[in-house]
């Protein structure tokens, strides 16, 4: 455990729930648990965004993790139309989940959306043409304003961003070309821009890259969970971030 002024953040994504997955993350949780000062979720909490699936994670969450814990959620939380029991189940676990909203854990700010797809860079999907292309588009620019919205809300110096989906282009390198656009939007990377942001977090792509930055140079960690267990084989995935101080420093997981 770090001294007082000093907050362990251990970070992970895409838990993928079932309703067997009974104790399934019990060695992650216990450890984030002795090794952290608060767990951050990075959505896909459930596999098929199924109340019982949530229960199974919460009864896990009660029982084996004992610091704060943070999460947004993920597409596959949205699947099956149960969304708000999801949120409500978690929530009853302790989990605080965010969406637009903002929440400060002993002096450190933190800010999360799940997020939406539709690409990067110069490519990156625009709102033109068919109704359902700005609808698309639509829904990543609220996610952006919202995140926006949570981000001017925080008076911390230190500011973390939770995501599902990435915010650049480099932590979503690995999968194939053909999804890239599904797996993020750069629309997310302005706010963590302007905001100065310590550091964000997302899942989402499995197949991803562990790290990355944004044009500002804010540190990007992809956290889903099989990109944590390529990265380190033999350890719980989790990845340890130090925020210390008004200063910012990123340990390797
Ligand atoms: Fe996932
Ligand atoms: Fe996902």
């Amino acid at each position: 455990m770090a001294d007082s002024s000093t907050l362990r953040i251990a970070a992970t994504g895409d838990l993928h729930y079932t309703k067997h997955s009974r104790g399934e993350q019990q060695r992650l949780l216990v450890e984030a648990s002795h090794e952290a000062d608060v767990l951050l979720l990075c959505g896909d909490l459930t596999d098929y965004g199924l109340a019982q699936e949530a229960e199974v994670l919460a009864e896990d969450l009660h029982t084996y993790a004992h610091i704060p814990i943070v999460a947004v959620l993920g597409n596959h939380d949205f699947e099956s139309g149960h969304v708000e029991e999801i949120r409500s189940i978690i929530e009853k676990a302790g989990v605080i989940t965010l969406d637009g909203e903002c929440v400060e854990i002993k002096g450190v700010g933190f800010a999360g959306v799940p997020g939406f797809g539709g690409g990067f860079g110069e490519r990156m999907l625009n709102a033109w043409g068919e109704p359902i292309i700005k609808m698309f588009v639509q829904e990543a620019i609220d996610h952006a304003l919202r995140l926006e919205q949570a981000l001017a809300r925080l008076h911390t110096s230190q500011r973390i961003v939770l995501l599902h989906y990435s915010p650049i282009r480099a932590t979503v390198e690995g999968e194939n070309l053909e999804i890239l656009p599904f797996l993020g939007s750069g629309r997310l990377e302005e706010p963590l821009n302007r905001f100065a942001v310590t550091a964000a977090f997302h899942g989402h792509a499995h197949n991803g890259t562990p790290a990355g930055e944004t044009t500002a140079k804010v540190p990007v960690f992809n956290v889903a969970i099989p990109v944590l267990q390529r990265l380190n084989p033999h350890q719980p995935p989790f990845r340890i971030f130090e925020v210390k101080g008004s200063e910012k420093e990123a340990l390797p997981a």
